[in-house]
């Protein structure tokens, strides 16, 4: 490989392998081991698994002089692949005192520094393949450092004591009119076309009929859903689905995750403690249930993940990414007033899509066809990424999915109407 070209590969993939490190530099060692519910993974988990993927996936593979790091990390790190042998269960993995928090920086350490000497001594002809896991291997490690940082809330906020992973910044308070933008429609395309990263779930591109389409300026607000809680909304069945209305019975919702009533006055649980409610933010931690019933409520409906995607198209990629270090979204941007305000960034959109694949579309090859085909059944399709995202790996056509139910990750709501 041309020198050059190792280099740009190396400081790439470093900067995203430090980055984790400087996300979890704010825990305490005690932090790294707690996995408050099954849905969530011990932040030493993470780190180690995102590394046991580039072990597995790239060094074992194509460095031949690799020496396997653990005889037991496979079983330990691998999550779901079920065509590579067992593994660990995911809601046991919180019982894991070893290995000890440094084995795991030990092991980041180890994978890291084959990476580099794989890179640095590779041949031309294995150059794309190698190049293209490793694109995956950033990308996946991009999707647990959010993923690093809603757990790290999850398990705080069991905390009685509440502790803080960083002091908020100040933040301002501005509400934006909220408008509909017109789009005509027709037959439009979605799906990624292009030469940089992209996720087998985005492809491929493909045409979809559009009947004409409003979408929100902006996202709704914690005063906006605060009106709907007011007017009754999780006491009255007529704004739920089915499935919608028997999870607000079965869990007890009576407000988004994280938020608490204090003698009527509402405060929210951030990744810098307890908050009073900022009624012009946007309403973040909401299930797709509650979504849809706020919607509908609002005589409105969520956008599909065409429309969604029609409309970003050509919207900068700016806002509200992991790197501000807010760590939480943010009322409106002024500068923004009148277009489409927070596509990206803050909180990521539940739209009225069902995950599936696209007409056409192929999972990856291999083990690697694991990653994101096989969860194409009962799950729910979110756009535009949230404060946890790194900018760097989010797209117009990026694909994100979750169970209806799901509230922990950054998801807010943006409406649409016909
Ligand atoms: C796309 C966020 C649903 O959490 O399982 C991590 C990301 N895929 N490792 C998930 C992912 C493989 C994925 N989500
Ligand atoms: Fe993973």
């Amino acid at each position: 490989m041309i020198n050059n070209l190792a280099e740009r590969a190396v400081t790439h993939y470093s900067g995203i392998r430090t980055f984790t490190e400087e996300l979890v530099q704010p825990l305490e060692i005690e932090d790294f081991i707690v996995q408050s519910t099954s849905d969530v993974s011990p932040p030493k988990w993470h780190m180690a698994h995102t590394t046991w993927f580039f072990e597995r996936f790239v060094l074992k593979p194509f460095k031949e002089s690799y020496q396997e790091f653990h005889p037991h990390f496979d079983y330990l790190f691998n999550s779901y692949y079920e065509t590579i042998g067992t593994f660990h269960p995911r809601y046991k993995r919180g019982v894991l005192a070893r290995p000890t928090i440094e084995e795991v920086y030990t092991y980041r350490k180890h994978v890291d520094e084959n990476i580099v000497e794989l890179l640095e001594n590779l041949d031309d002809s294995l150059l794309e393949e190698v190049k293209d896991l490793l694109e995956i291997g950033l990308h996946h490690e991009q999707q647990h450092q959010e993923l690093l940082l809603t757990d790290i809330k999850y398990n705080f906020f069991q905390n009685p004591l509440k502790p803080l992973y960083t002091q908020l910044k100040e933040t301002a308070k501005e509400q934006t009119l909220m408008i509909f933008k017109e789009f005509q429609g027709g037959l439009v395309e979605i799906g990624y076309q292009g030469g940089e990263f992209s996720f087998d779930n985005e492809h491929p591109r493909h045409k979809v009929w559009l009947e004409p389409y409003k979408l929100a300026s902006r996202l709704v607000t914690n005063g906006e859903y605060l009106a709907f809680m007011k007017d009754g909304g999780y006491e009255k069945p007529q704004y739920w689905l089915s499935d919608g209305w028997a999870a607000v019975k079965n869990y007890g919702w009576t407000s988004p995750l994280y938020w608490k009533e204090d003698e009527q006055e509402w405060t929210q649980f951030t990744l810098s403690g307890e908050k009073p409610l900022n009624l012009e933010e946007p309403v973040c931690h909401v299930s797709f249930y509650e979504a849809d019933a706020y919607a509908r409520w609002a005589g409105k409906r969520l956008p599909t993940e065409a429309e969604w995607e029609y409309a970003a198209e050509g919207v900068a990629i700016e806002g509200n990414f992991v790197e501000t270090q807010h760590f939480h979204p943010l009322s409106a941007d002024l500068e923004a007033k009148g277009l489409l305000c927070k596509m990206y960034g803050d909180v990521w959109e539940w739209t009225s899509s069902a995950y599936g694949p696209y007409p056409g579309s192929k999972p990856m090859e291999g083990a690697l066809g694991e990653y994101n085909a096989k969860f194409m059944c009962n799950q729910m399709v979110l756009r535009g990424g949230s404060c946890a995202t790194p900018s760097s790996h989010i797209r117009a056509t990026y694909r994100n999915f979750f169970q209806p139910e799901k509230r922990w990750q950054f998801s807010g709501i943006r409406l649409a109407e016909d």
